[in-house]
């Protein structure tokens, strides 16, 4: 397994381009299961997760091709409306396809993907509501079997805020007879790009961002092309390694518009954060102070604190001035960094959902080991202002949702390198 290597003391400085949204591609990629013609997607990142869902799709009958962003997905000979365990287990996300082959094919069988490494992370909401909408649903050996002769409109409302949840359950709205309204919706911007993507291909769908969708059912969507949004989870994660470095950085491809809690906080932090709009184009520009200052965090479903950004924050604390506390509630247990963190020579103390940090002078590099995509992001941030060297272990985790990191931080004047363990 490769593990990245990285020399702290760099201030960052300098340009990065950031990439289309691992977590609204995900969900796109599924809604070309939706129509028997050509969806051709643009600005699709380059990851593992990707890379997983498109197996999944072509193990289906879903001819795909992909050349560096550019995607594009021809459902017309689906034929094993089919998620099996093995790749399922790689990739939660896998869940997507339930609602789109339930609605278009009138049957799915998905492997429940099972647990993570952050939560249970059951998919109780995504099964109620495609049984609302008059899928048979069963449970068994592991899988979920839904058929129905045509999904009907229904009201659904989901016990909590679900991002895929609201995602699954949209995109089988969009071809069920009747009106369905999804109250208690997720407003994620990756669920207003899914719907954006959705209604360029015929569906009738308003209300997406708030927290009720209407969605009234057509007989068939058509083809069409849809570029991705940037990523707003990698541009915080970019910014806030220009943060703790004390760098400056312009991010290119991106708005702040989907970060305003983000942003607030990083600017209490200290930080001088400016929004570029160019014809065609938009760029955030960071300035960071030289120490950060502590800032506090709660995690909530959008437009509140994403929970994404929780363990990068945590990394930011470790060194800031002062001391902070971070409460997570969306998932049980996304604490799993800050044990690691601790091995940097982190003060962190976790009560339940609860994280009380109080911000060192400086951290020592050692080797560490990522348990999860996000934990992954807030040690490599970490490592660049540790002293010395620190090895991060397991990054398989890291290449699920960040582009050529290294990279793209080497270009910012990191000293990051990859090994081959
Ligand atoms: C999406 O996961 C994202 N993944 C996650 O990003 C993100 O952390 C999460 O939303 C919250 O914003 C993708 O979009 C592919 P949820 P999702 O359903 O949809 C509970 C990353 O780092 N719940 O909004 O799986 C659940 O256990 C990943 O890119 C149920 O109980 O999250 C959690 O506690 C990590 N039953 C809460 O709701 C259900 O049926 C929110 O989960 C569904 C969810």
């Amino acid at each position: 397994m490769d593990r990245l290597v990285v020399g702290g003391g760099a201030r960052l400085n300098g340009e990065v381009a950031i990439s289309g949204a691992k977590n609204a591609a995900l969900p796109i990629l599924c809604a070309a299961l939706l129509t028997r013609e050509t969806l051709e997607l643009t600005n699709v990142p380059e990851l593992n997760d990707i890379g997983t869902m498109l197996k999944l799709l072509e193990q289906m009958g879903v001819r795909v091709s992909r050349e560096e962003d550019r995607v594009s997905l021809d459902a017309g000979g689906l034929h094993n409306p089919v998620a099996p365990y093995e790749l399922v287990k790689t990739m939660r996300a896998s869940i997507l396809v339930l609602g789109p082959l339930t609605a278009r094919c009138g049957e799915a069988r998905v492997s429940l993907p099972g647990g993570c490494a952050i939560g249970a992370r059951p998919v109780d909401q995504h099964i109620r509501g495609l049984q609302a909408m008059g899928a048979e649903i069963g449970v068994e050996h592991g899988y979920v079997q839904a058929r129905t002769p045509r999904l009907r409109g229904a009201r659904l409302f989901t016990d909590m805020v679900t991002v895929t949840g609201t995602e699954n359950l949209m995109m089988a709205a969009c071809l069920a007879q009747g009106e369905t309204i999804i109250e208690n919706a997720a407003r994620e911007p990756e669920v207003v790009d899914l719907a954006r993507c959705l209604v360029s291909m015929g569906a009738r769908i308003s209300g997406a961002g708030t927290d009720v969708i209407h969605i009234h059912g057509v007989d068939r969507l058509h083809g069409a092309r849809h570029r991705v949004m940037p990523d707003r989870i990698e541009t915080g994660t970019f910014l806030c390694a220009a943060a703790i470095t004390g760098g400056r950085v312009r991010l290119t491809g991106t708005s702040s518009g989907y970060l305003d809690a983000v942003v607030d906080k990083l600017m209490d932090a200290g930080c001088e954060i400016h929004s570029e709009k160019a014809p065609g184009s938009e760029s955030i520009l960071i300035q960071a102070p030289s120490r950060l200052k502590a800032v506090s965090i709660r995690t909530a479903p959008y437009p509140a604190f994403p929970t994404d950004m929780q363990a990068q924050f945590m990394a930011i604390n470790c060194v800031a001035e002062g001391s902070a506390v971070i409460r997570e509630t969306i998932f049980e247990n996304r604490f799993m960094h800050a044990v690691e963190l601790i091995r940097l020579g982190a003060e962190i103390q976790i009560d339940g959902n609860t994280a009380f940090i109080i911000g060192a002078e400086r951290l020592q590099g050692a080797t560490v080991m990522a348990t999860d995509l996000r934990a992954s992001a807030s040690l490599v941030l970490a490592g660049l202002v540790a002293e010395g060297e620190t090895h991060i272990e397991r990054i398989y985790h890291l290449d699920r949702g960040y582009e050529r990191i290294e990279q793209k931080l080497g270009a910012l004047g990191a000293q990051i390198r990859r090994e081959q363990a």
